[in-house]
C-alpha cells in the first residue's frame, strides 16, 4: 500500500492472452476515472506499447459501443522487453514524461509479475484487473473471460456430441488453460464428458483406454473427453495416437484452440468487468498500489499482485469426484 497522494492523470494497458471482457473492463476504468475528474491515458499493445509511449489520450466516448465486444480495443501483447530490467526503465520514463501517474493493468500472472516490479523498482502505483480465461490468479473467484471461454467450448462441445452419436465414435477436446486445468473441469462439468483430463490430476493413457472401455460396456455408444492443453497446445494428439496403440476405440481429436477466447463476453463476465474495472479506479485515487482487485464470496477485495499471481487458487476436488460420479 501507497500513501494516498491526489492524481490527476492515469493510464490503462491490456496485456498477455486477450479475454472477453477486457473492453468491458476498459470501459468501466475510463468512465469512472473521467466521472472522478481524472484524465485518462490508453496504452496501446501491453507493456509493449509502455516501453515505447505508444499513448492515446480517452474520454467517455472512447469506449462507446465497446461492451458488448470480444479482444480489446487497446490491443495486447507480451512484451520480452519489459521483462528486462532497461525495459521497466524505459516504460517508467515514458509514464513520467506523459504526466501518468498511476496504471491500471487488465490482465493475467505474467502481466502482473511486470506490474509488481514496475512498481517494485520505480515506485510507479500499479493496480490489477483480472483478466484473463483461465481462472488461474488467487485473490478473485473468477477472472474476466473465464465465463466466456467456458460457455465458448460447451457450445462446440454440444455440437460435436451430435456427430459423436451419429457415428458411435469417441472425440478428445483439447481446450485451453496453459498450466491449468479450471477450464477443462468447468467445461468438463457442464459438458457432461466421460472423462476429464488435466494436469492437477495426471492419468496415464492405460487409464484413459481402461476407463472409456469400460464405458463403451455399460452401453455408452459415444464419448467426449475433455483435455487441458497442459503445456503445450496440440498435446491432445499424442493422447489420441497412444489411445490407439495401446487398444482403446478409434478418436478424432478437436483442439479447440483460441475459438475459445473470441465472441461476445457472457453478461456475467462484463457485470464482473465492470464492477473491476471501477473499484481499480477507486483504489488508485484511494493511493493503494501494488494490489489486484477481486470479488471473493460477492464482495470486492484486494490481493497483492505478487500473490494474485503466485499462490495460484487449487482446483475443487469436489467438482473432480462429481464430475467423474455423473459420467457412469
Ligand atoms: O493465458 C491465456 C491463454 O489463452 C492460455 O489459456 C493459453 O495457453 C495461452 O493464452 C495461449 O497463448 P497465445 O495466444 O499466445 O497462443
Amino acid at each position: 500500500m501507497a500513501v494516498a497522494r491526489k492524481i490527476k492523470r492515469i493510464g490503462v494497458l491490456t496485456s498477455g492472452g486477450d479475454a472477453p471482457g477486457m473492453n468491458a473492463a476498459l470501459r468501466a476504468v475510463v468512465r469512472k476515472a473521467i466521472s472522478s475528474g481524472l484524465e485518462m491515458v490508453g496504452i496501446m499493445r501491453g507493456f509493449s506499447g509502455l516501453v515505447r509511449g505508444d499513448f492515446v489520450d480517452m474520454n467517455a466516448r472512447s469506449v462507446s459501443n465497446i461492451i458488448q465486444r470480444g479482444g480489446t480495443i487497446l490491443k495486447t501483447d507480451r512484451s520480452k522487453e519489459f521483462q528486462e530490467t532497461e525495459g521497466r526503465a524505459r516504460a517508467a520514463r515514458q509514464l513520467r514524461g506523459h504526466g501518468v501517474e498511476g496504471l491500471i493493468v487488465i490482465g493475467g500472472d505474467g502481466s502482473f509479475r511486470g506490474g509488481h516490479l514496475l512498481q517494485a523498482e520505480h515506485s510507479v502505483p500499479v493496480v490489477g484487473v483480472p483478466g484473463t480465461i483461465d481462472n488461474d490468479l488467487s485473490g478473485t473467484d473468477f477472472t474476466i473471460g473465464f465465463d466466456t471461454a467456458i460457455n465458448n467450448a460447451v457450445d462446440a462441445i454440444d455440437k460435436i456430441r451430435d456427430t459423436a452419436a451419429a457415428h458411435e465414435r469417441l472425440f478428445l477436446v483439447e481446450v485451453m488453460g496453459r498450466k491449468s486445468g479450471f477450464i477443462a473441469l468447468a467445461v468438463g462439468l457442464a459438458a457432461g464428458a466421460e472423462m476429464i483430463v488435466i494436469p492437477e490430476e495426471p492419468v496415464d493413457v492405460d487409464t484413459i483406454c481402461a476407463n472409456l472401455l469400460a464405458g463403451i460396456d455399460r452401453g455408452k455408444a459415444s464419448s467426449v473427453v475433455v483435455v487441458a492443453e497442459g503445456q503445450k497446445a496440440g498435446g491432445v494428439f499424442e493422447i489420441a495416437d497412444r489411445l490407439t496403440k495401446s487398444g482403446g476405440p478409434e478418436c478424432k481429436v478437436l483442439v479447440l484452440g483460441h475459438l475459445q477466447r473470441g465472441g461476445n463476453p457472457t453478461a456475467r463476465d462484463r457485470i464482473l468487468a465492470s464492477l473491476l474495472g471501477a473499484a481499480a479506479v477507486d483504489a488508485l485515487i484511494a493511493g493503494h498500489s501494488d494490489v489486484m482487485i477481486g470479488q471473493v464470496n460477492g464482495q470486492v477485495t484486494e490481493c497483492p499482485l505478487e500473490d494474485a499471481s503466485a499462490k495460484k487458487h487449487g482446483i475443487d476436488r469436489d467438482a473432480i469426484a462429481l464430475a467423474k460420479l455423473l459420467a457412469i
